[in-house]
């Protein structure tokens, strides 16, 4: 049904392939039988996982399909880039597919219905076996894009289970340079001043992109254990090209993501997990489309992972088999708990 489904999709533009995944994600759950398997849970910041496998922000950018997705095999789904109003993103075409690379390009600039109406889709929740990921993001045109995040941390960490600070979109101008230990000081230091008086502290997660310099990610991870931050998600797109790429992938600005990200995605996470050996989460995203890649991601150090790309490439029925292999995978190295595989490689 996946081969059918995704020949379909691909006679359209990208977006609008988007566009139409989104409506039948609406009535397919009824079609799929989720896969569970003791070996794959796990308890992480107080939450509880049936499976490591998540959907990487971006697919359900206003909380409309999260728990189709549970169903058809996520253990978790993180909805967003969310902004506090409403915004168009960059203009159209702005996704690129590029199927012999099994890669995507996209510039879409936080295109999304703002915190309001993705805060309804989320308060029409019946599913909480599984996690639920808000990511957040500043509007293009704010002043202040510490006052963005502000104000949407305080809005979104009641119906949260765990809340994304997303400061490596390429897609919008400035953004990355949050990264910068002095400006990220100022943001976390603010969020956590601005949640101090809440009952329950929601776990808060970075995500982080991969075109840093090393350096920069010790300055970042120091910050994550000064504040008390959960973890770190490694990584969103690139914007860098490597030199063997076609000429077509070379040309087109924008995030890369899928296949051409795995490498450089690992090497980071390697980089982070080796300087922090488990003392902070990390979740791993970037070119996974097998069991066996996501199954490397775990054993780099990623107690969780995510992807996007290849789900656009392979259908729904990918995430219970990349679960599957993930068991096979686990007890072929004689773990009784996927956890026990985190890190094991290093
Ligand atoms: C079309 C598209 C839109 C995306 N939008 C977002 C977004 O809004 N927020 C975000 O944090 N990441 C976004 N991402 C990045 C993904 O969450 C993920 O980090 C990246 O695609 C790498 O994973 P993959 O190789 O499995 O796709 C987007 C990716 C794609 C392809």
């Amino acid at each position: 049904m996946d081969n059918l489904l995704i020949s379909l999709l691909r006679k359209f533009e990208p977006e609008t392939a988007h566009d139409i995944s989104i409506k039948l994600l609406k009535f397919a759950p009824i079609l799929f039988n989720k896969f569970r398997h003791e070996l794959l849970e796990q308890e992480i910041v107080g939450l509880k996982f049936q499976n490591p496998v998540g959907m990487a922000a971006g697919y359900d950018k206003n909380a409309e399909v999260f728990e189709s997705l549970f169903k058809i095999g996520f253990g978790f789904v993180e909805c967003g880039t969310v902004t506090p109003l409403p915004q168009y993103g960059n203009p159209k075409p702005r996704v690129f597919r590029y199927i012999e690379e099994s890669a995507l390009i996209n510039s879409l600039g936080f295109n999304n219905k703002g915190i309001n109406s993705f805060l309804n889709g989320v308060q029409k929740r019946t599913d909480f076996d599984s996690p639920l990921g808000i990511n957040i993001g500043p509007n293009k045109d704010t002043k202040n894009f510490i006052d963005d995040y502000t104000i949407l941390i305080n809005k979104a960490h009641d119906f949260a289970d765990y809340i994304t600070v997303n400061i490596s979109s390429p897609n919008t101008e400035n953004l990355r340079k949050l990264q910068d230990k002095t400006a990220l000081e100022e943001l976390i230091s603010n969020l956590v001043a601005s949640l101090k008086d809440k009952k329950v502290q929601k776990p808060i997660f970075i995500k982080i992109n991969p075109d840093e310099e090393s350096n920069n990610y010790s300055d970042i991870i120091n910050l994550i254990s000064k504040y008390s931050i959960a973890g770190l998600i490694i990584s969103n797109t690139t914007i860098q090209r490597e030199q063997n790429l076609s000429p077509q992938i070379r040309k087109q600005d924008g995030g890369l993501s899928g296949k051409p990200l795995l490498k450089k995605s690992n090497e980071i996470l390697e980089l982070v997990f080796r300087e922090t050996q488990g003392s902070i989460i990390l979740i791993g995203v970037g070119g996974i489309s097998s069991g066996g890649e996501a199954y490397q991601k775990i054993k780099l150090g990623a107690s969780l992972i995510q992807l996007y790309s290849a789900f656009t490439f392979q259908g729904p029925n990918l995430i219970n088999k990349i679960n599957k292999e993930l068991v096979q995978l686990a007890k072929k190295d004689g773990f009784n708990s996927i956890s026990e595989a985190v890190g094991s490689g290093l």
